[in-house]
């Protein structure tokens, strides 16, 4: 209420050619210790090296500061996901290519991300890494304290996950290993990158 928008003159078009790259997000969703964090920092680097500008947002920073406060509890994980979808939004119109690295369970989450992104502007990559494997690797050493029950609603103990039905790309990082999984990535981002005179 009582809000107008203005209209800015440089336009997300101006800053893609600014940038010569298009902007839009990767989002990673999979369980903890999938590799999400991982592959989004590998594919980082070498979007880096191609001069890209981007930025990753992933749950273990944001929650310690725009999503502070927020539990794990589904309404909290759904206002966390908005939360960052919103952000990545002003992030793509800024000309940043976003990697967003999420547990992110909720399919009618991850499809509301996809709408306030805008769904050209969105790359969703499955880890699917198997639970046993992640729990195995428990590299923050959570698994251990959700199956002792020193923490609830951990996603894949006592929490679902609702898998993809249709990700643009799926990878199970116990199989494919990080490099090829990079080039798995930038080959279908390689298109998206191009603006459409080039
Ligand atoms: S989401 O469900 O809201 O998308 P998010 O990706 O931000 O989750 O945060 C997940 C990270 O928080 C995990 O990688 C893990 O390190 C930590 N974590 C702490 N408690 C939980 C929990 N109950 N379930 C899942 N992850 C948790």
């Amino acid at each position: 209420m009582n809000i107008a928008s203005h209209n800015f003159n440089i336009t997300q078009e101006a800053r893609a050619k600014q940038n010569g790259h298009n902007a839009f997000v990767v989002w990673f969703t999979g369980l903890s210790g999938s590799g999400k964090s991982t592959l989004a920092n590998a594919v980082e680097m070498a979007l880096a090296k191609k001069g890209i500008h981007t930025y990753i947002l992933d749950g273990d920073s944001v929650r310690n500061g725009l999503s502070a406060g927020l539990s794990f509890s589904e309404e909290d994980r759904r206002e966390n996901i908005r939360r960052v979808a919103e952000t990545s939004k002003l992030m793509v119109d800024a000309g940043l290519v976003v990697l967003a690295a999420f547990v992110s369970p909720y399919i009618e989450e991850r499809e509301n991300a996809k709408r306030i992104v805008g769904y050209a502007n969105f790359v969703e990559v499955f880890v699917n890494t198997p639970i046993e494997v992640c729990e195995r690797r428990d590299t923050k050493g959570l698994y251990a304290k959700a199956r002792a029950g020193e923490i609830q609603d951990f996603t894949g103990v006592d929490a679902p996950y609702e898998s993809p039905r249709a990700a643009d790309i799926e990878i199970d990082t116990s199989l494919i290993p990080v490099n090829e999984a990079v080039a798995i990535i930038l080959n279908q981002l390689a298109p998206k990158l191009k603006l459409r005179n080039e």
